[in-house]
């Protein structure tokens, strides 16, 4: 089943509320939260009180993205707040990941692990017992509305089928650059979770711009 995660980096900031519970009520599967600290990328966002503060808007699963340096720090706040799925980069953390995804369970999250554009895919392969979804960057993380990263589709065959073969029941999820053009060729290389900021918000549907990533 492919779900379908707009990302509120692409709201406005200042009506936050009314947009989650817009794309709730639009269809989405999960919502797209991209924490980021200025160090690990070149942006900044926000932390757990905004996770906390949208929380009780709507049923809709939290996807919670950190693009932070060491997010091993801050695993019990964000998951406390509210995050339902959290994602850490293997490119951020400090100490040992596969103790982080394990925490991230205990806590009662799903935990999930996420890759840059530029590192090599095959880093995936030791963390597989422990992740309920691999999210696949298509963009160098920081930034919505970026160009989506063509080698990126390449990339997508080779996680879906190091999943296929581990026999383990992951979720794949590709952020970045997602359009209604290219998201065919993103789902027929393995990939069942799409993320979209600027596809979503930009739409003057934002109804009609999920159903058409859901169905295109
Ligand atoms: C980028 C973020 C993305 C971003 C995607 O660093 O991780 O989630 O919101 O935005 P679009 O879909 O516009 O590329
Ligand atoms: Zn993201």
């Amino acid at each position: 089943m492919v779900k379908i995660a707009p990302s509120i980096l692409s709201a406005n900031f200042a009506t936050m509320g009314e947009a989650v519970k817009e794309i709730a009520r639009d269809g989405a599967d999960l919502i797209h939260v991209d924490v980021m600290d200025g160090v690990f990328v070149p942006n900044l966002t926000f932390g757990f009180k905004m996770i906390k503060d949208i929380k009780p808007l709507t049923n809709v699963p939290l996807d919670v993205h950190l693009m932070i340096t060491e997010p091993e720090r801050y695993i019990d706040e964000f998951i406390k707040s509210g995050a339902d799925i959290l994602t850490i980069h293997y490119e951020a953390v400090k100490t040992d990941i596969v103790s982080v995804l394990k925490k991230i369970r205990e806590l009662g999250a799903k935990s999930a692990i996420s890759i840059k554009p530029d590192t090599d895919v095959s880093v995936l392969k030791e963390f597989l017992p422990y992740v309920d979804m691999i999210l696949l960057m298509s963009v160098y993380p920081g930034f919505g509305g970026q160009k989506f990263i063509e080698e990126s589709v390449e990339r997508a065959k080779q996680i879906s089928l190091m999943i296929k073969e581990s026999g383990f029941d992951i979720d794949f999820e590709i952020d970045g650059g997602i359009t209604e053009e290219n998201v065919r060729r993103v789902k027929d290389a393995g990939v069942n979770v799409i993320v979209a900021g600027s596809t979503v918000f930009k739409a003057k549907d934002k109804k009609v711009a999920i159903s058409s990533l859901r169905n295109n």
